[in-house]
């Protein structure tokens, strides 16, 4: 699978770069704390920390203990007051083609504003609120005017349904809910507020809903309770002061999904998060002032939130925001993008890539994308063949690649080359970031030896590490701490190779990883079971070229319930109403029952093997081998 050639760093793009030699490396390795304080250095801070970590507590790790920084004020103000006061800040392209560009100045207008109006309507310091909209500049707004005064944002993915907004602001209990009228997708209308008032007349937590006019579509709007942006704006000052925040004060919750049905509500705090998206911002795309970076995520994803908004503004860089989709209105979408802004840094996840392969090289010939000079990929392993094609169709060789490996825990990415330096290995995040410290184990938590799998963990407390689950400690203790003593536990195998180069093999547990957006097996069971002929689910990811991994769900009726086309359709939809359409499954297989263990486990890895074609692995510890052969057998009859 792995092809045997190494790519070093062309030699301009090591001329130029930040970093030439591994002093970073060798300066952390020296002494990690002493590193990750220099690197605190490049923020601005009210009042500087008395201690670097604070371990008495573990696993409640505490960073820059004693300091005091404004997020919104490290990505804005200090920018405005600099030679960057007129450069731009963020190019939104809307998905009908039309583009504005918001300088520093003008987004540090906006924002203010946008903090003074959340003010007004009572929103304070630890608040939570939720912003539920599409990829345009109001969001990001949002986002910062909520740390402007020190409310807690989560960003929930536009593109979750009702249901999955429900859940998440019900465990949240937020006061304030940012939307927009309506959105579009490919053209067609999503109204987005309705969606979202559903889920809040559900809830009763949510006390308003301020809504940004996006379409001017007609919304119904119920006084006291639903406010238009545009009408408070006018009423409110120019200027908005920065709340002076604690080092350790909640900075926002982003929910993704475990093991069980439940999504976790991931804890991140001030400082230390934007210490580590501003420095890994900085060397791992190889920041320039110059640059025009574009990272094709979605706020609502840990991507959008580290490598949109808080890691380049924190630097001063400018921004891309593009709301639309690849293929609208044509398969030439990003590189009539690239093209047209100049991007120059472009981060991007190899299930896009893999779709692009697909599609053929026309459409990229069709346009010029000179101005790219790095590249960057994340959210799933990437196959070599796809990493080569990135290289040499859209980098056109000349473009390093940066696969980084990191997830919505870790805040900030933690396994990626360093451009200027590293030689790059197709299928390879490479090396853990300076001052990151990793290594596989094996189930009882021994270092293995080189080439040999195991589970991935980090050894040693990192500045952005998440804190906490929102109101479940006892799962943040369980999910990542207990399983290997001292050591955070991330959910992933990997091997790493005699050059000390690390291989993400993919996730060991049962989250599975769709498009590089994670899914939980047991959250999807959960919403079929909830249809009344259902019995019982098993949800599998099995292999797939362009998807990482699709969906396939393998269901027992209950008694007198036949598994018709209609059945297999309606729970689909059933999970797209329940979660979202990117949870929708690929395969619905209907069974008379399902493998399991003489405890009553169920056998998801044989489900595995049969939905990809695979000899049946270690059967032993099957409870009754007929079941599992009759599976196999109406499987293949119907696959
Ligand atoms: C996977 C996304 C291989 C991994 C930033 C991880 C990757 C999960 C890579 C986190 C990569 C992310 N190579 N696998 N470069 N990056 N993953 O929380 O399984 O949405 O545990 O964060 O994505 O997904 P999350």
């Amino acid at each position: 699978m792995e092809n045997n050639f190494v790519y070093p760093p062309p030699q301009h793009f090591k001329e130029n770069a930040l970093v030439k030699d591994d002093t970073l490396y060798r300066r952390a390795a020296a002494d990690r704390l002493n590193f990750w304080a220099e690197m605190a250095e490049g923020l601005d801070w009210f009042k500087k920390w008395d201690k670097v970590l604070d371990e008495s507590d573990a696993p409640y790790y505490r960073w820059f203990v004693g300091g005091k920084l404004n997020v919104s004020y490290n990505c804005l103000d200090r920018h405005v007051n600099s030679f960057r006061r007129n450069k731009a800040a963020v190019i939104f392209e809307a998905e009908d083609g039309s583009n504005v560009t918001l300088t520093y100045y003008q987004l540090f207008r906006e924002v203010n504003r946008f903090a003074a109006v959340m003010q007004q309507m009572g929103v304070q310091k630890g608040d939570r609120v939720v912003i539920y909209m599409p990829m345009v500049p109001e969001a990001v707004m949002a986002m910062l005017a909520c740390t402007r005064i020190g409310a807690i944002h989560s960003v929930v993915f536009s593109g979750f349904s009702t249901e999955a907004l429900y859940k998440r602001i019900n465990d949240l209990g937020a006061k304030l809910l940012v939307t927009v009228d309506g959105a579009t997708r490919r053209g067609k209308f999503i109204p987005l507020k309705e969606n979202a008032q559903q889920a809040i007349e559900a809830c009763g937590c949510i006390e308003k809903i301020l809504v940004v006019r996006r379409l001017g579509n007609i919304v119904q709007m119920q006084p006291g309770r639903d406010y238009w942006y545009h009408e408070l704006v006018g009423q409110v000052p120019l200027y908005c002061s920065p709340a002076e925040m604690d080092a350790e004060d909640p900075l926002f919750l982003l929910y993704s999904s475990g093991t069980t049905g439940t999504p976790k509500g991931i804890l991140h705090t001030t400082a230390g998060y934007l210490v580590g998206v501003y420095t890994t911002y900085r060397y791992v795309f190889d920041y320039h002032e110059e640059d025009i970076f574009w990272s094709t995520s979605d706020i609502g994803w840990i991507t959008g939130q580290s490598y949109i908004v808080y890691g380049p503004l924190a630097n001063g860089a400018t921004i891309v925001i593009f709301e639309g989709t690849p293929d609208y209105p044509q398969r030439d979408r990003f590189w009539e993008i690239i093209e047209k802004y100049g991007v120059t840094v472009f981060y991007t996840a190899p299930t896009a890539i893999s779709t692009f392969m697909q599609w053929g090289t026309a459409w990229v010939k069709k346009h010029d994308l000179s101005s790219l000079r790095l590249l960057g990929s994340v959210g799933e392993p990437i196959k070599p063949d796809t990493w080569l094609w990135f290289y040499e169709h859209i980098g056109q060789k000349r473009c390093p690649i940066v696969d980084t490996w990191w997830q919505t825990e870790t805040g900030m990415i933690m396994i990626s080359p360093l451009p200027g330096i590293t030689a790059l290995k197709p299928g390879s995040a490479t090396l853990p970031f300076p001052g990151v410290e990793v290594q596989i184990v094996d189930d009882q938590g021994r270092p293995l030896p080189d080439n040999e799998a195991g589970h991935m963990v980090i050894t040693s407390p990192w500045p952005a590490m998440l804190r906490t689950l929102y109101n479940d400690p006892e799962r943040y203790e369980k999910a990542y701490w207990k399983q290997f003593p001292g050591c955070f536990y991330s959910g992933d195998g990997a091997r790493r190779d005699e050059d000390g180069y690390i291989w993400i093999l993919g996730r060991l547990d049962d989250v599975i990883n769709v498009s590089g957006h994670r899914l939980s097996t047991a959250e999807i069971e959960g919403a079929l079971v909830r249809h009344t002929g259902v019995a019982e689910a098993a949800v599998i990811g099995r292999a797939h070229e362009i998807k990482n991994q699709a969906v396939a769900a393998f269901v027992t009726l209950k008694e007198g319930v036949l598994g018709t086309e209609e059945l297999r359709e309606e729970l689909k939809n059933l999970v797209v109403k329940e979660i979202g359409a990117i949870a929708r499954p690929d395969d619905i297989y209907f069974t008379a029952e399902l493998p399991k263990t003489r405890s009553g486990k169920i056998m998801r890895r044989l489900l595995r093997d049969i939905a990809e074609g695979r000899a049946l692995g270690d059967t032993s510890t099957l409870l009754d081998a007929e079941v599992i052969a009759n599976i196999k057998k109406s499987y293949e009859g119907e696959g």
